[in-house]
């Protein structure tokens, strides 16, 4: 086992959030304390702007150790596929990440667990690093079948993947957390990310596996979500339209 310290993951999903004039000032106004943030060799910070915005991006932050990362793509690697973007594609416009399998492109685009693990395939195949979402509904958790829900979401990556020596992190995001200021209970959160790291590191043996939290994370509540030992990041949504939310929460670093 590997126990060398893993630098913390910190993911913008700006989702559709940010038109380009804001999307600019959000770098110009604070490119030099990006520069502070991004230079600490114990973090990276990844930025998902809109697709449209990618080139530019990439040449305005040119100067930010800020990889950037796509808010998902297609399970295909080309062809008639109107409205959507491949892996290689992103590739071409220098992302290093991308997320997948985020429930609101599963719900909105029907997405299942096999096409999310066919997307991590495509993704791979490009040298990008997968962000794959996962997480149980209210419903589900009321019902306390989260661990359930999380084996079968992931259940057809942990096959397509078994011998993948890079990369791969799992964002554990529960839906009821996403955009409505509630966090899971602290414990109950390690409970769940400590079963996480395990059953990944059991199917997937040869993987470099982190765990990040995404779910109404903000400025008042990252730092304590940091103290749960096997969680290596935060996806943070809304939080991360406010460049100052955003320099709080990425300034943390990890105590446990
Ligand atoms: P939120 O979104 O931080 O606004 O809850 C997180 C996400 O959906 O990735």
């Amino acid at each position: 086992m590997n126990h060398q310290k893993k630098p913390l993951l910190f993911v913008a999903n700006w989702k559709m959030n940010m038109p380009l004039h804001k999307a600019c000032s959000f770098i110009q106004d604070n490119r030099k304390a990006l520069i502070q943030l991004t230079n600490d060799p114990n973090k990276i910070v990844v930025l998902c702007p809109s697709f449209p915005f990618y080139m530019f991006l990439s040449r305005e932050a040119a100067d930010i150790p800020m990889p950037l990362g796509g808010q998902n793509c297609s399970e295909y690697e080309s062809g008639p596929y109107t409205g959507q973007v491949s892996a290689q594609m992103l590739a071409d416009v220098n992302c290093n990440y991308c997320i997948i399998g985020h429930s609101e492109c599963r719900i909105a685009f029907n997405e299942n667990d096999e096409q999310i693990a066919t997307k991590a395939l495509q993704l791979i195949k490009v040298g990008i690093i997968p962000i794959v979402c996962i997480g149980e509904n209210k419903k589900e958790q009321a019902a306390g079948i989260t661990q359930n829900v999380l084996i079968k979401q992931l259940a057809p990556l942990i096959n397509a993947l078994k011998d993948y020596t890079g990369t791969l992190c799992i964002a554990y995001e529960p839906l009821w957390a996403i955009g409505t200021n509630l966090i899971p209970n602290i414990s109950e959160l390690q409970k769940i990310c400590d079963f996480l790291a395990d059953h990944l590191k059991t199917g997937l043996p040869l993987a470099k596996l982190i765990v990040i939290y995404g779910g109404s994370v903000d400025e008042n509540n990252a730092a304590e979500i940091l103290t749960i030992g096997t969680i290596g990041g935060l996806l943070v949504g809304g939080a991360s339209l406010n460049f100052q939310k955003f320099q709080k929460i990425v300034s943390l670093n990890k105590t446990a």
